[in-house]
């Protein structure tokens, strides 16, 4: 048996987002240069987006480039708006086929005008399709993001839109990039690394997270098959107890 064929169909995480590590070091250990790893990575992005669509997933973010990529060398971050570009031409159809809604977090005024021109079409043509969410987080950090919230909040303080003692934590969440997306169920990173590199720090607060060596190029069904598996075998309980959440009357005790 398979381990697709184990999973329990009914408990497929919502939203799974991913931190995808690890193309520099693969391309490294096959003596290539760190943009041969980027543009395999492209084929796992195409193989994730396929398996999770399949398999029921609502919500798919995918990390892409963070705020602190920027100060990555210029070839590099030239090479990786190239392909994002070149992804987006080349794969918007077969999104768009497959019922695949395309969403943006981040700051997409900071990428380059044909990057954030290719996105921004992306997101409208795919605005009316009902299946799988994908949201990509470019030029995105969650530092970036908790600050953008909270100048938005005081502006609205000061307009007079909004009382200081009436802020409370679905405020904070309306005013993040997120705000109409629910909270990842399972945070996955490729690589070994044991970090969160500045994602998603408000929204993973009750996030399962499931860390692979695998490196990202080399991630496919499989590995996201094995992230639910274990997943699907996690006790959530949100800060209860074991017995509360094994029982139907919980509110009751
Ligand atoms: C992830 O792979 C892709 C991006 C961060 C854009 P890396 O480029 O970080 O690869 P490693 O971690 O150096 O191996
Ligand atoms: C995190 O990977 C960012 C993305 C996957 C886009 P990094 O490779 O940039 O993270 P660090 O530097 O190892 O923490
Ligand atoms: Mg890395």
């Amino acid at each position: 048996m398979s381990l697709k064929e184990k999973l329990d169909p009914n408990r497929i995480p919502r939203h799974i987002a991913i931190i995808m590590d690890g193309n520099g070091r693969w391309a490294k250990q096959r003596g290539k240069l760190r943009v041969f790893g980027h543009e395999n990575g492209v084929k796992a992005v195409r193989a994730t987006i396929e398996a999770a669509s399949k398999l029921g997933v609502q919500y798919l973010t995918l990390y892409a480039f963070s705020t602190e990529n920027w100060q990555r060398p210029k070839y590099e971050v030239d090479a990786l708006m190239h392909l994002l570009i070149r992804s987006l031409h080349r794969e918007l159809a077969n999104l768009h086929e497959n019922n695949i809604r395309l969403h943006a977090i981040g700051d997409l005024d900071s990428l380059p005008k044909e990057a954030a021109k290719g996105m921004q079409d992306a997101i409208r043509k795919t605005a009316q399709n009902t299946g799988l969410n994908l949201v990509l987080a470019l030029s995105y950090s969650a530092r970036w993001e908790l600050a953008q919230a909270i100048k938005n909040i005081a502006a609205a303080i000061s307009k007079g839109e909004l009382e200081p003692g009436n802020i409370d934590e679905h405020t904070v969440a309306a005013h993040l990039t997120t705000r109409q997306i629910p909270d990842p169920d399972l945070l996955i990173r490729t690589s070994g690394e044991m970090r969160i590199s500045n994602f998603l720090l408000w929204q993973i607060a009750y996030t399962e997270l499931f860390f692979t060596p695998t490196l990202w190029p080399d991630f496919n069904e499989e590995t996201l098959c094995e992230a639910i598996y274990e997943y699907q075998h996690r006790e959530r309980r949100f800060g209860m107890t074991s017995e509360q959440i094994g029982s139907e009357n919980h509110t009751e005790l």
